[in-house]
């Protein structure tokens, strides 16, 4: 039988009051799991954390308010918590940086986004290693997007960092294996969220086309012919968790109606 029991694994999910990262948080509490959430907001975190549910009795779950762009903040705050109780599972997930063509583009934005996206990536990685050694057992899942396969018109930004966000979790993928963890991305096409609102909206203002016309021709590429549920990532993002996914390491998975045209 499949064994997604992650009873006495503690995950760290990052970006989890919102959207993907809380169905994520969901989802791998539904499956035991221990969760702490990180994010700015201190009230979005304490409304996220209120939904989570408990499977059995010790299992407890928290918060850290930081922005993941505070690099000594992130650091330390995360260390406090990891001190304490060591955590296995890391997803790796934050707001995306705005849109735009990449040469309209001030360089002070690929620093921004290199800096929320990659570096602190880094910094969790290694704060969160030693647990994950010594238990024999990690999971790090990032959250990308599907333009690590195929550059997203109007996302000059984001392709560029997700680009270097990929080549560095699969060089990790390499690196950590033999340590039993795991070094997987997760590529969500377009997904009901805050996020997909956002760039609806921007698009709309910069061509001046409606909303509903906008959202038509993003659905037009998807064959499933709709948006997904941000709980259809968070599923794909439970299996990458569990010990069922032991053997799947490195790889790229797009979660996206079949959008993405490449193999
Ligand atoms: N939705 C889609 O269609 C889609 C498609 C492909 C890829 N993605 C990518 O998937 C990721 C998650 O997207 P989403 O749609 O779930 O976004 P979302 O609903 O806007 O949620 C973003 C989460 O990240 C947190 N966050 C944002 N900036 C942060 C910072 N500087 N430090 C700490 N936490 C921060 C937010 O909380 P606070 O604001 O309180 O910090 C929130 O919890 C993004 O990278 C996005 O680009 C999304």
């Amino acid at each position: 039988m499949i064994n997604l029991d992650l009873t006495g694994k503690h995950a760290l999910v990052c970006g989890g009051s919102h959207g993907i990262g809380h169905a994520a948080a969901l989802q791998l509490a539904a499956q035991g799991a221990d969760i702490t959430l990180l994010a700015r907001s201190r009230e979005a975190l304490d409304a996220a954390l209120a939904t989570l549910p408990r499977r059995h009795d010790d299992q407890q779950h928290a918060s850290i308010a930081v922005d993941m762009r505070d690099r000594e903040a992130l650091r330390a705050k995360v260390e406090a918590t990891v001190n304490a109780h060591p955590v296995q599972i890391l997803v790796n997930n934050t707001g995306g940086p705005p849109g735009g063509p990449a040469h309209l583009a001030r360089p002070d934005e690929f620093l921004a986004a290199f800096e929320q996206h990659l570096i602190a990536a880094q910094i969790l990685v290694q704060v969160l290693l030693p647990g994950m050694q010594g238990a024999g057992y990690g999971r790090i899942i990032n959250v990308i997007s599907t333009s690590v396969k195929e550059p997203i018109r109007n996302l000059g930004v984001s392709n560029t960092i997700r680009g270097a966000t990929a080549s560095w979790a699969k060089t990790l993928a390499g690196e950590l294996a033999a340590h039993g963890i795991t070094v997987n991305n997760v590529l969500p096409g377009f997904t009901r969220t805050r996020r997909i609102e956002q760039l609806v909206a921007e698009r709309s203002a910069s061509s001046g086309a409606s909303r509903e016309d906008i959202e038509a021709a993003m659905l037009a590429q998807v064959p499933a012919g709709r948006f997904a549920q941000a709980a259809e990532i968070a599923n794909v993002i439970g299996f990458l968790a569990s010990p069922a996914a032991a053997y799947v390491n490195g790889i790229n998975l797009p979660v996206d109606g079949g959008r993405t045209q490449s193999l």
